[in-house]
């Protein structure tokens, strides 16, 4: 445990995500699931997911996130849409849209699923089937139909980055086409399978501008018809995201398998076993387990985190990402300025200004398939 950190004052998580499956018909080259995702097969049983729910809606969780992989891989789906109804959660469904047929959202409906969140790669039916490696756009299109006919409030993700900034406009066109209500613009973070197409993704500043001004300009145009939120990649800033809102502080991931995770790439960092919800109660996991307390609080931030009067606000930034660029999870987030790292991030970023076209590069692009997982374990 954290000795440091006082048991007392940890609050209960808010949200609870579960990644039901990472069986997933698309390929996306920025997907966050772990590389080695082939060889973790295994998944939790309907009756386990059920148990999982209600212990975390015990320690007070609200928000409950179904998510993958594709979560309608999983023909259970509807059963446990149903008993997260049933026990008072705002329910989500995060979904590339494939596998959502008129009976399965007609069924969710009926088991009382609040939200949906669909994904688009892009505005183009070619760029879109490309990023995911799938003829999918045309489905989507329908599916976006089927979750306005049901009544659902409509919001839309797309994933951001050099190949597709530059549609910012046409992509708010297609939302505003489909009755959006919420739009994520949501820029590739650095993980997974985007940190191994990071070359291939990373945009250029000058890109981010003008992306920045199209959203300001439809912000202002649109009102309240829809909200859109735009945030700009963290690697172009100069203090970090307030990752997770803190380690282990309101976010709470069960994998496939059932491994307990404070945070969606924690499986990337070394020597911390993360409990398992089949080997132990969520209540143990979340107050007492190792894995959950080793980032809680600052008792185990080096400097410049330790004496920095932002560290309560940034919590030091993302210890996934402070692994991936510096080694050590431990060390401040290279995006800070104070770090001793940061000039790395604006070396990559420096180097991302000339990068070639996504045709055109000399590193191929990495699609998110079993044999390339198998390869990359
Ligand atoms: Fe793991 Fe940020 S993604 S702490």
């Amino acid at each position: 445990m954290n000795a440091n950190y006082a048991p007392q004052s940890i609050t209960p998580p808010l949200w609870l995500l579960a990644e039901l499956t990472y069986k997933c018909p698309l390929h996306c080259v920025f997907c966050y699931n772990p590389l080695n995702y082939a060889q973790n097969s295994h998944e939790l049983t309907t009756a386990q997911w059920v148990d999982v729910m209600q212990q975390a809606r015990k320690l007070g969780a609200a928000q409950l996130g179904f998510s993958g992989g594709e979560p309608l891989q999983r023909p259970d789906l509807e059963e446990l849409v149903e008993e997260g109804s049933r026990l008072g959660y705002y329910t989500n469904l995060i979904t590339s849209g494939v596998g959502l047929t008129e009976p399965r959202i007609a069924r969710m409906k009926e088991a009382g699923l609040d939200h949906i969140q669909l994904s688009f790669q892009d505005s183009t039916k070619e760029m879109n089937d490309f990023l995911s490696s799938t003829k999918t756009f045309d489905l989507k299109m329908r599916v976006a139909k089927l979750i306005k006919q049901y009544d659902y409030p409509m919001v839309l993700n797309v994933v951001l980055h050099r190949h597709n900034l530059d549609h910012v406009g046409r992509i708010i066109q297609m939302a505003d086409d489909m009755g959006v209500e919420y739009l994520e613009l949501a820029n590739t973070q650095y993980y997974g399978w985007g940190l191994v197409n990071r070359a291939q993704l990373l945009p250029d500043r000058e890109q981010l501008v003008r992306a920045e001004a199209v959203v300001n300009d439809y912000r202002e145009k649109f009102g309240h018809k829809m909200r859109i939120f735009f945030v700009v990649p963290d690697y172009f800033e100069t203090r970090p995201k307030a990752c997770m809102n803190g380690w282990a502080s309101v976010f709470l991931g069960i994998a496939p398998d059932g491994s307990a995770l404070p945070c969606h790439a924690a499986k990337t960092l070394p020597g911390i076993e993360f409990p398992n919800v089949t080997e132990h109660s969520l209540q143990h996991i979340w107050y007492d387990s190792d894995a959950f307390n080793k980032y809680r609080g600052d008792g185990w931030m080096k400097e410049p985190c330790r004496s920095c009067p932002e560290k309560d606000k940034d919590f030091g930034g993302c210890r996934c990402q402070a692994l991936a660029l510096t080694g050590d999870a431990s060390n401040a987030d290279p995006v800070c300025d104070k770090s001793p790292f940061h000039q790395t991030l604006q070396d990559i970023v420096a180097a991302a200004q000339s990068k070639p076209t996504v045709t055109s590069s000399d590193k191929p692009i990495v699609f998110r398939t079993d044999a390339n997982s198998r390869a990359l374990s």
